[in-house]
């Protein structure tokens, strides 16, 4: 009999899901093995799955495809997050029906590729006896354990280029421009973005920020005769004293959703220097479209590493990037604990060198 091996993502879409399928179907087949994908998230996987033979003309294109052929989910059964990241366990009577899933189809491993969430359940499902590996995702670049996790270079360049055309309008009409981009609560995308762009305040989550320095930033540069100004805020930054900013009622067994904390920045600043100022919320354009060819490159070569790791009965283990080589972690190391920005590291003091404002 043929081995198989399954496919399953999981979370947020982010562009390079595609890329990662593909490399892993076509690793696979190289050792004469079958992929299955499975189709929805990881609920595809309960008695009576729903799965799709990954062969043929289903892989053509899939490099630069966005999206994921797959579909996936980050609510409903599977949901490993609540809250403002609090984790969940999974009910044993969930677990022992996913196990009885992959043996029905089966499957002598499981290819999980998602970020935090997804690949928390993957060591669930792992401490459970089910044979799986994990491949880091996610454009927040949080998955603590891996310098990289793919989407995160495409996210940060649809960022920057938001920020290179924000910049006529606020050089025009000498205004304020205040650009909310998404990476939970982590500041990896708008301190990437914010840098690349040539912002002048990022605002992060790892540090709470106070309008005063904002504004004060504001006025030097009207001293300085540049009458406009670039703000870059994750949606995960708040003011010191302040809570996180949320655009939705807390759903039952889901993450808290963030969202709105630019509009309130941009009004405060409004307010305060009376510059007129105008708040763009990125959003899901982050995650969509083609991976960028880091990405792409990164994406095949995650794929063909975890797909290594089943041959080698390396079960357990997340594929990780240490920035000079390929490598792999216990997927207990990669999840239960974000990769925040260091507030010592480069980028932070790239950035202060630089005179940018970090709001504090
Ligand atoms: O984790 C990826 C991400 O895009 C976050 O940056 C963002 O907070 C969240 O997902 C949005 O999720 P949803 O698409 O469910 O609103």
């Amino acid at each position: 009999m043929i081995p198989r091996i399954g496919v399953v993502t999981g979370g947020g879409d982010c562009p390079g899901l595609n890329a990662v399928i593909r490399a892993v179907a076509k690793a696979a087949h190289r050792r004469g093995w079958k992929a299955i994908g499975i189709l929805g998230g990881y609920q595809g996987l309960l008695p009576t799955q729903q799965t799709k033979v990954l062969e043929g003309d289903l892989l053509d294109g899939l490099l630069v495809r966005g999206g994921t052929i797959l579909g996936t989910a980050n609510q409903g059964k599977f949901s490993a997050k609540t809250g403002h990241g609090e984790s969940r366990r999974l009910p044993v009577e969930l677990l022992d029906e996913t196990k009885r899933g992959c043996e029905e189809l089966g499957l002598i491993g499981l290819v999980s590729i998602g970020g935090d969430g997804s690949l928390s359940i993957a060591q669930q499902m792992f401490e459970h006896g089910i044979p799986v590996v994990g491949v880091p995702k996610t454009i927040d670049n949080d998955l603590a354990a891996t310098m990289m996790t793919f989407g995160f270079d495409s996210a940060v360049a649809c960022a920057t280029d938001a920020i290179d055309r924000l910049h006529s309008t606020a050089e025009s009409h000498r205004r304020v421009m205040v650009l909310e981009v998404m990476g939970r609560y982590a500041g990896w995308i708008a301190v990437y973005a914010g840098l690349a762009g040539g912002a002048d305040v990022i605002l992060i989550p790892e540090i709470p920020f106070n309008f005063e320095s904002i504004c004060n930033k504001v006025g030097e540069r009207e001293l300085a005769g540049k009458h406009f100004t670039i703000v870059v805020v994750a949606e995960g930054a708040k003011a010191a004293g302040a809570d996180y900013v949320t655009s939705a009622e807390q759903s039952q067994n889901r993450e808290a959703r963030l969202g709105g904390i630019g509009a309130q920045v941009a009004e405060e600043i409004h307010k305060r220097t009376w510059k007129e100022t105008r708040c763009i919320v990125l959003g899901h354009l982050q995650r969509g479209g083609s991976p960028t060819n880091m990405d792409r490159a990164l994406c095949t070569i995650f794929g063909a590493k975890a797909v290594e790791l089943i041959a080698e009965k390396q079960f357990g283990q997340m594929v990780s990037f240490t920035g000079s080589q390929i490598t792999s972690v216990p997927l207990s190391q990669a999840t239960g604990e974000l990769r925040r920005v260091p507030l010592d590291g480069g980028f932070v003091t790239a950035a202060r060198s630089l005179g940018i404002c970090l709001g504090d």
